[in-house]
This record gives structure tokens, sequence and C-alpha cells, in this order.
């Protein structure tokens, strides 16, 4: 199960350095389940070789509009009708300036042309190509645009050796944002809160208590909710995660105390939680202001600890609760679903999901998962291994009917 399973996407390149990448853009999008079509400009094959892009897609690569062996096939207008999405990376200056003036001189904008197939534009070019007035005003004409999707460029050393915008995003990004255009858009409208990653509890300015959590399946249900339209706010422990496509907006805190600071100021604006973070149970009693020494008399070290906030427990005995859907995890070693049926209704909550982490690879860090969804009407439905982008696809696809039956409900009682 991949983010893009049977789609077919037709991946065109320009002449751009960053075109150099396009087999391994290629294979990633295979990975992730996609059928690639692929179509170079001329002045990409100055930079990458059609035949490694041929190997890598297991079709034929198309570059000439004229070329003879197309036999009576019309390839530039059957190309784009043939494809779910049209993803352009490199989308260069030229590229994109001939797309915004109706131009069509070439295999790749006559296929454009010629379809209404959704574009997915991945700019990436100099950094003063991309500042510069004539491409930024084709840029912001195309967005006005319903059938372009832009996705940022990334900042970082270019090939011409200058730091800044106009890095071409790395695969994952370019898959997600994909995955986003391509995702029915039913939960517009709907604002979601996510929690994610681990909590942080300080000891001394050096030393913590945490937990393994890495944040992955936190930010795969951000994105996967992102991705249907939600508007989506983040709220993330220590993690080293980017931000993924779509997400209105961040709060990265470190401690309990602080994540439940941020979800209370977010939930009285929010129609759905959903608590994946692993909140630390308890923290230090006391945060000293310099390192702990260690002392050569003593080999024992006693740390009394508290208990930190039970967050979803106090936010589900707000007053306001009930505008909310609240969704729970639960990560168990043994009696999975006993447990989690029990914190569904200790914690009041409308669905808990529940996995179970007594087996090492399954769980934490950025690997598969795999779990049971326990909803409070009793029903109880699986969701089996699977990458943790693709599981959050699943249950968010899953969840999306009544989220959105609530969110019309909501209108309707406050107009
Ligand atoms: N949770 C929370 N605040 C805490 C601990 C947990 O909001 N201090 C949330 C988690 O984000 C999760 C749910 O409560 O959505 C269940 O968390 P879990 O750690 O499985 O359960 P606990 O309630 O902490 O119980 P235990 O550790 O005894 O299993």
């Amino acid at each position: 199960m991949g983010l893009l399973d049977g789609k077919r996407i037709l991946l065109g390149l320009g002449g751009g350095i960053s075109a150099y990448k396009g087999p391994e853009l290629v294979r990633r999008l295979r990975d992730a389940g996609a059928d690639v079509q692929v179509v170079v400009t001329a002045a990409a094959t100055h930079f990458v070789s059609p035949l490694a892009l041929e190997v890598v897609s297991g079709h034929p690569v198309y570059q000439d509009l004229w070329r003879a062996d197309a036999g009576s096939r019309i390839v530039h207008t059957d190309l784009g009708k043939d494809v779910d999405l049209i993803v352009l990376a490199p989308a260069t200056a030229d590229l994109i300036g001939k797309i915004r003036h109706g131009l069509a001189d070439d295999l790749l904008t006559t296929t454009i042309m010629a379809c209404r197939t959704p574009v997915l534009v991945c700019p990436a070019m100099n950094t003063e190509m991309l500042g510069n007035p004539l491409v930024a005003a084709n840029i912001d004409h195309l967005r006005t645009l319903p059938r372009y999707t832009f996705l940022e460029p990334g900042v970082g050393l270019l090939a011409c050796g200058i730091t800044g915008p106009g890095r071409q995003p790395d695969p994952p990004e370019i898959i997600q944002a994909a995955a986003a255009v391509l995702a029915p858009n039913d939960l517009v409208g709907v604002r979601a809160l996510v929690s994610a990653g681990p909590t942080h509890e300080p000891l001394d300015p050096v030393r913590y208590l945490g937990n393994r959590s890495s944040g992955t399946m936190g930010f795969a249900l951000a994105r996967a909710l992102a991705a249907r339209g939600a508007e989506v706010t983040l709220v993330a422990g220590p993690v080293t995660l980017r931000t993924p496509v779509g997400i209105a907006r961040r709060i990265d805190v470190e401690t309990a105390d602080e994540m439940l600071a941020a979800l209370e100021g977010a939930f009285p604006s929010s129609d759905l939680l959903v608590m994946s973070a692993a909140v630390a149970d308890y923290r230090p009693r006391e945060r000293q202001d310099t390192k702990i020494k260690k002392r050569a008399s003593e080999s024992d070290l006693s740390l009394p600890l508290f208990r930190t906030p039970d967050i979803l427990l106090s936010l589900s005995r707000r007053p306001d609760r009930a505008r909310l859907l609240l969704l729970g995890f639960a990560a168990e070693t043994n009696d999975v679903a006993g447990y989690a049926r029990q914190k569904l209704v200790e914690k009041d909550l409308d669905w808990i999901f529940a996995n179970d982490v007594s087996t090492a690879e399954l769980g934490f860090g950025p690997g598969d998962n795999a779990g049971q969804l326990f909803a409070r009407d009793g029903s109880v439905t699986t969701f089996d291994r699977a990458a943790k982008d693709a599981l959050a696809t699943a249950l968010v696809a899953h969840l999306a009917p009544t989220l959105s039956a609530h969110r019309a409900t909501l209108e309707a009682s406050h107009p």
C-alpha cells in the first residue's frame, strides 16, 4: 500500500540541473504505487539520460512531437488524457512561462495544453530567476487557475553556488503533494488539531526524561488530513521532522505543560483533536539550573518524579468538548483491546487507535505501523501493516465521512 497506489502520473522534466534527479524521482513515485510515464524537453536531455528514465519507469520516454515511431497514435493529445496527474519537476522558468502564455512548441507543452488533467508544478531554478518579476508574475498567474498546484521550492545550496530558494523538493515531498492533489477535497472547512511526537521533561540543562516516539505517525496524520482539505494545526514535541505539505500552522513545544497550553489555545477553534503525541507521564520534581554532577560517594541516584497533566483527559472534560470529535492513541504491550476500550471510556473519546508495540519493528520510529480503531459505538476496524504515511491515509479516509458530517452539523447549528 503506497500513497499513490494505482495512480497514473505523467512526469515532465524541464531543462534545469535538477533534471538529473529524475530517475530517482521516478523510482520513488513507483515505490509509492504510481505508474509513471516520462516526457522530457530537449533541454532536459542535457542533464539526464532518457535511457535511464526509460529503464526506471518501464515505459518509453517521449520527447519529440514529431517522432516517427509513434505510428498513427497522436501522442500529444493522448498522453495527458491517459493519466491522473501531470507532475512538472523541474518546472523551469521557460516551461512555466510557456504554460502561462499558452505557448506549445514541444511535446511536453502541447501535451499540457491538449488536456485538462491537474498539474503539480515544482519550480526549481536559480534564486535570481525565481525572483525575477516576470517569472514571479507567471507563477502568480498560474496559481490563480485551479488546475495548477505549486509546490514551493526548497531553500539550499544551488548548483550555481549560491544558497537561497530554488531547490527542487525531495521525492517524499513531491509524492505527498501529488497525493494531496489527487485526494478528494471532502474535509474542506474541517479544522483539525493534531499533536505529535514525544514530550521532553528536563532534569537539568543537558538531560531530560522522554520516550522513543519519533512523531512520524502524527505528522503523517496531519499530512493526510491536510491533503483532503482540512485546516490543520500541528502541535509538535521535540522531533526532527519537516512540516508536511499543506499544514496551516505548526507550534513546537517541549514539555507536557507546554503541549497542554498550546492545545488549550487552539481547542476552541477546532472541530477535531487527534492526540497522537506520546506525552511523558512523569517529570522530575525540580529542574536544576546547572548540570547535575555525579558524586564519588554515591552509586545510586533517586529522582522524585511528579505526574504531568493528562492532556487528553483534561481537554475531554472541558465544557466545549462536545463541539469536537476526539481521536486518542494507545500504544500497548499486552491486552491491547482491553486497555484501548478502557481509555476510550475514561477519556470520553470518539475513537481510539491502539497498536501493539511489543514487536520491535512496529509502532515507534519511521517504519511501518498497524493497529485497530475502536469507536465509541463499539465497532472495531483493523488496519493492516503498512508504511505510516499509507496507514494515515487509510485511517483518515475511514474517518472522513464522519468528520465532514460533523462539520456540516456544526455549520447548521451555528451558520
Ligand atoms: N495522553 C495525554 N497526556 C498524558 C498521557 C497520555 O494526553 N499525560 C494521551 C495520549 O496522547 C494518548 C492517550 O492519552 O492519546 C493514551 O495514552 P497512553 O500513554 O496510551 O495512556 P496513558 O493514559 O498514559 O496510560 P498508561 O501509560 O498507563 O498506559
